[in-house]
């Protein structure tokens, strides 16, 4: 089955051809950071602007070096939500039109899901069920994922999401956006000890799996007034505290709800997953404590088009989803309509007697301590 993924829902065009006997056969990708930079963060409109202008080109680019034509395709799936609505509807738009035209389902697909399940992409992919890191610009969540479309979250940021925080302290370091990738190049090249400057580790050790970021980005902001101007070694050193600072509070945090479900595996998806320093500390903990962790190939951890339709492919074939995801499709091609959803909870998709479960589970949770186990 071929599989055409469309993700259009901030400000990555992302096309790609997924074949469920052949795996990834291509990939294309048109960011618009260079364009955003200048206003220092995403503009809707333009965002949408050029989604409309990229995504056919990138179609046919992946259509030419998968060496396949339109009419090969078996299914057209699309990033739904959650995401700007503008920006979401040019890649709704497309996918029902080539959908209508070739009498093929169209599948909408959560855009976190497609993150979450990236890293099955990779050759070491790990069984179900695990435990999934979601770290993107926009969400930091804890997930205990049983399979295919059956998510419990077990804890997530009450602000700041680690990305957000990342390109806002990058922003106070003078650095453009989007931040993460720059301040951890800026972190590289701190010579200073591990305590030149000391940054708070906020909530980890509160006795749930949550996270809070705003307070650092606030100490942040406090060591760069108290010591304006910065030298260059200076704004070396707090992006090196920073980037310390985040990842033991994001690794311990993994660590705790390892122990927390009994599970062994661990996945780490979304855009704040290419972070090495992130990855180092991730591979050693899981050395020394016995568990394994598995990434999202390194061009697929921002936004992408084959996430999307992997995520299709994965949920046409699940027990779980498979029939709910077909039915939906369904519906939409018989009333010739589509719907996006700017705002989705990754939650809604879990099957309801799961979600009353995972409720219940939480809340006895809040009354007690995680167990925290291997530390
Ligand atoms: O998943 P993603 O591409 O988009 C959203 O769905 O939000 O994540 C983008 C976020 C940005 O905040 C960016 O600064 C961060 O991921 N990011 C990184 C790195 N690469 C991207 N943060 C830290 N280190 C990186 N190497
Ligand atoms: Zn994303």
């Amino acid at each position: 089955m071929l599989i055409l993924g469309i993700e259009s829902s901030c400000d990555e065009t992302g096309l790609a051809l997924y074949d469920t006997a052949h795996g990834l056969l291509a990939h294309a990708l048109h960011s618009q950071v260079d364009m955003h930079e200048a206003y220092g963060g995403v503009v809707p409109e333009l965002a949408s602007r050029d989604h409309i202008r990229r995504v056919l080109p990138l179609l046919r680019q992946c259509l030419t070096e998968a060496q396949r034509q339109v009419s090969d395709l078996d299914a057209i799936a699309v990033t739904q939500g959650p995401g700007l609505a503008g920006a979401l509807l040019v890649g709704s738009s497309v996918a029902h039109a080539l959908g209508f035209a070739l009498g093929k389902p169209v599948i909408g697909i959560h855009h976190l899901e497609g993150h979450l399940l990236s890293p099955l992409l990779s050759a070491d992919a790990p069984a179900f069920p695990f435990v999934a890191l979601l770290v993107s610009g926009g969400h930091t969540q804890l997930m205990r994922v049983n399979q295919v479309g059956d998510y419990e979250l077990l804890g997530e940021t009450l602000d700041d999401a680690a990305g957000e925080a990342f390109d806002k302290t990058a922003k106070l370091l003078g650095l453009g956006y989007p931040g993460g990738p720059a301040l951890a190049q800026l972190a590289t090249q701190s010579q200073a000890s591990a305590n030149t400057y000391t940054l708070p580790r906020p909530m980890l050790h509160s006795k749930d799996l949550n996270f809070s970021f705003s307070g650092l980005k606030t100490a942040v902001s406090t060591l760069v007034k108290h010591h304006s101007p910065l030298t260059q070694e200076q704004r070396a050193d707090i992006a090196c505290a920073f980037e310390e600072a985040m990842v033991d509070v994001l690794a311990g945090k993994c660590v705790q709800s390892l122990a927390h479900t009994g599970l062994q595996r661990l996945v780490v998806a979304g855009g704040v997953s290419a972070n090495r320093k992130l990855r180092a500390r991730l591979d050693h903990a899981a050395q020394t404590q016995g568990f394994t962790v598995c990434y999202p190939p390194a061009a697929l951890c921002t936004d992408n088009g084959a996430m999307i339709a992997f995520a299709a492919a994965m949920r046409l074939q699940s027990p779980v989803a498979g029939e709910k995801t077909e039915r939906g499709a369904a519906e939409d091609s018989a009333a010739y309509g589509f719907t996006i959803k700017p705002r989705w909870d990754l939650s809604e998709l879990t099957p309801s007697m799961r979600r009353d479960m995972s409720a219940k589970r939480a809340r006895s949770k809040t009354q007690g301590a995680p167990r925290t186990g291997k530390k």
